[in-house]
């Protein structure tokens, strides 16, 4: 056992609802506060004098200066795990290029994808893990990962044994997800039906065999896969009991609606979900995932996330990390900025990246500083939690803790 402590502030997100609308007035702030932790867990956060009294022969672990905790993140959604570096797309995107000509120039996903298959599994290894380190380093905990830039069995396989690898190296929660169906690579023999049929039979057999993924997810876009086809593909996928998650109405709306029609855990993007597919998502219990990063990147509107939550939906929100639309990789820079577009409560944004995005992984043990959770913290030097997003990610934490113990 030991008492973390003490902390101006700690805000808890205990007992919030998993959907919907959230006021700041809801929030659990408790003032003057430490953390009693046992296993791992939290026991409990309360008053830091009535704490020492109450467990007088517990450690305590001081803090320095005047500091705020609240649960750590989960980014729910990245492609960390890939080679080579696009910033001649975002030049050329910046200065007015359109997306065939980007591609025609070598750009696009298909650039990555031809770096990360000249790629080892080791050079992937490698700069995955400084990525996964960034993250850590931001107060995110528990990371999901995207496979998609090898597009075909070994490279896919490469991409996702570099991503378990990295479990060995990081006390950070890895979750690896099988996104093979990203696009259909330029030197597949067949139409993308025929791909789907690829991965489903002889990709995904080997990635479960080998347990390099439970999650497989699907890019369904005009330039990508189409509705009718990528049901077929989750349905099969699901029947083999993956867990499903879609890329959904990025740039055109239908697929937020497949994702659900197929019991997806969550129905990323949405940047273009109609009004009528909005109610439909929040009416499910599909995560909805905000992902303001791509939105930077490709300077496109913001995912609905107010009407989202008006509707009585779950929303998340990730970063999208990757080489392409969402080179920035910045939780709460990208989350602040998320905010004030779409207005939404600073409790909102902090469901949004803690408990919300935890629940899209199938984690509910994490993301709440309350008894039996895990206890993954973030701590920032200021008095205010406030000034968390109000810094727009300019404040970087003081310290980040993993199962109680110091990053
Ligand atoms: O989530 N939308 C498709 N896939 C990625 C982009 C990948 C890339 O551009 O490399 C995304 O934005
Ligand atoms: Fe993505």
């Amino acid at each position: 056992m030991k008492i973390i402590g003490p902390f101006k502030q700690v805000v808890t997100l205990a007992d919030l609802p998993l959907r919907g609308s959230l006021k700041d007035e809801q929030l659990e702030i408790i003032e003057n506060a430490g953390i009693l932790i046992e296993s791992c867990k939290i026991v409990k956060v309360d008053n830091f004098e009535t704490l020492r009294k109450e467990f007088p022969n517990v450690t305590l672990e001081e803090t320095e200066g005047e500091q705020i905790a609240m649960p750590a993140f989960t980014d729910c959604h990245t492609h960390i795990c890939f080679a080579g570096n696009r910033a001649n797309d975002f030049s050329m995107r910046n200065a007015g290029k359109t997306y065939l000509e980007i591609a025609e120039s070598g750009g696009g996903i298909w650039s990555s994808v031809k770096h990360t298959r000249e790629a080892t599994e080791e050079e992937l290894h490698k700069t995955l893990c400084t990525r996964i380190d960034d993250l850590v380093r931001q107060g995110i905990t528990t990371i999901e990962i995207k496979s998609g830039y090898g597009l075909k069995l070994d490279c896919e396989l490469k991409m996702l044994r570099a991503i378990n690898h990295a479990k060995e190296k990081t006390p950070a929660k890895l979750i690896p997800t099988c996104l093979a169906a990203h696009m259909k690579p330029k030197d597949f023999n067949g139409d993308s039906e025929e791909y789907l049929n690829y991965v489903l039979e002889y990709v995904l057999p080997v990635v479960q065999e080998e347990h390099l993924a439970e999650r497989v997810d699907i890019f369904i876009e005009k330039s990508a896969f189409q509705p009718e086809e990528s049901k077929a593909f989750l349905e099969r996928a699901k029947a083999m009991g993956f867990e499903i998650t879609v890329h959904a109405d990025q740039f055109t709306p239908g697929s937020s609606r497949v994702a659900v029609e197929c019991g997806a855990k969550s129905a990323d993007h949405l940047e273009a979900t109609s009004d009528e597919d909005i109610d439909y998502l929040a009416k499910s219990n599909t995560v909805a995932v905000a992902l303001p990063g791509a939105s930077i990147g490709l300077g496109d509107s913001f995912a609905p996330a107010r009407k989202i939550l008006d509707a009585g939906g779950i929303l998340a929100i990730a970063t999208d990390w990757n080489p392409g639309s969402a080179p920035m990789g910045k939780l709460v820079t990208q989350a602040s900025i998320l905010a004030t577009f779409q207005k939404l409560s600073t409790a909102e944004v902090l469901a949004g990246i803690t408990f919300r995005s935890a629940y899209a992984l199938g984690f509910e043990d994490r993301g709440v500083l309350s008894e039996g959770k895990r206890a993954d913290m973030v701590c920032y030097k200021t008095d205010n939690y406030q000034n968390v997003l109000y810094r727009q990610g300019a404040l970087e934490p003081c310290a980040v803790y993993i199962k109680g113990e110091k990053y």
